[in-house]
């Protein structure tokens, strides 16, 4: 079996301290049932907590009144080799997110930091493979960001076609296991079903030796996974994800979102990683 071997990250996340489902901006959101802003508190505390005991580093960005899905971090930033690429929400409800993140990031020494012209949802439609880009659309991030995305990055894009409402981010259908190196290629876990059929033509030749989850999987946010190499962060009702991933030398490490869920989000949703 593979020996998987971790590498250190760093993310940026946001308490939910103004935690709320307001508004209904995709179908996991119902306004009309209960959330507990303290339930999310106490579970966002156990991710962040997790990562730290993983070695990793988290930074905190303060939270806004009036902006509940601001604990959805990984919405708001795309940094490759510390070059920024903003956010810019297609829900007007999200909008004023992306200038705190601008902020947070030009006051943290960060000098290139550009913000999009098109529609960009950051990480939730972006994922890096050590090599390329892989670009989610259909629901959110609008294709012409795709093209933006690999001017401003300067790393190449891949552009992929989601077609289920359900799993409307590129995040809540496929991530990274391992990143590319020189030796070896990227790893990575998806569930099919999200993608139009070219798309998923696109999935298997790229990616053949890919672990595809299944329907239960995908719908308690199994997909929205954070990899450091070797552990991977999932919600605790992906078990069939979880044998696959230790079959194939990973190690699950399950943590309880279901609070968070209720917003439509997982553990990824919640970190932006930080590539220097
Ligand atoms: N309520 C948020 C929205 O619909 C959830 C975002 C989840 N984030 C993610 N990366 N998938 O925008």
């Amino acid at each position: 079996m593979t020996t998987r071997v971790p590498t250190t990250r760093r993310y940026l996340m946001c308490p939910p301290r103004f935690f709320a489902v307001d508004y209904a901006i995709n179908p996991w959101m119902d306004p009309t049932q209960p959330v507990s802003a303290e339930r999310a508190m106490t579970q966002w505390r156990e991710l962040r907590d997790t990562y730290r005991r993983l070695g990793h580093t988290v930074e905190e960005i303060e939270p806004q009144p009036g902006l509940p899905d601001m604990v959805f971090a990984a919405n708001s930033g795309t940094v490759i080799d510390g070059r920024v690429l903003g956010a810019r929400f297609r829900a007007p409800q999200r909008a004023a997110e992306a200038e705190h993140f601008r902020r947070w990031f030009t006051e943290h020494g960060y000098r290139d930091v550009v913000m999009p012209t098109c529609v960009n949802e950051a990480e939730g439609d972006f994922a890096w493979t050590g090599r390329m880009l892989l670009a989610g659309t259909g629901f959110r991030t609008d294709p012409a960001a795709h093209a933006e995305a690999q001017e401003v990055l300067g790393v190449p894009v891949l552009s992929l076609r989601l077609t289920d409402p359900r799993y409307y981010h590129l995040d809540t259908a496929l991530f990274v296991l391992s990143e590319a190196t020189d030796t070896t290629p990227a790893h990575i876990a998806y569930y099919p079903e999200a993608f139009s059929a070219g798309s998923r033509r696109v999935l298997a030749r790229l990616f053949p030796d890919a672990v595809l989850a299944t329907a239960a999987d995908a719908e308690c946010f199994g997909l929205n996974g954070v990899s450091d190499g070797r552990n991977v962060v999932l919600p605790l009702e992906a078990t069939d994800l979880a044998e696959r991933l230790v079959v194939r030398g990973y190690e699950p490490v399950l943590v309880d979102i279901s609070e968070l869920r209720k917003a439509g989000g997982g553990p990824k949703c919640c970190t932006l990683e930080i590539r220097k």
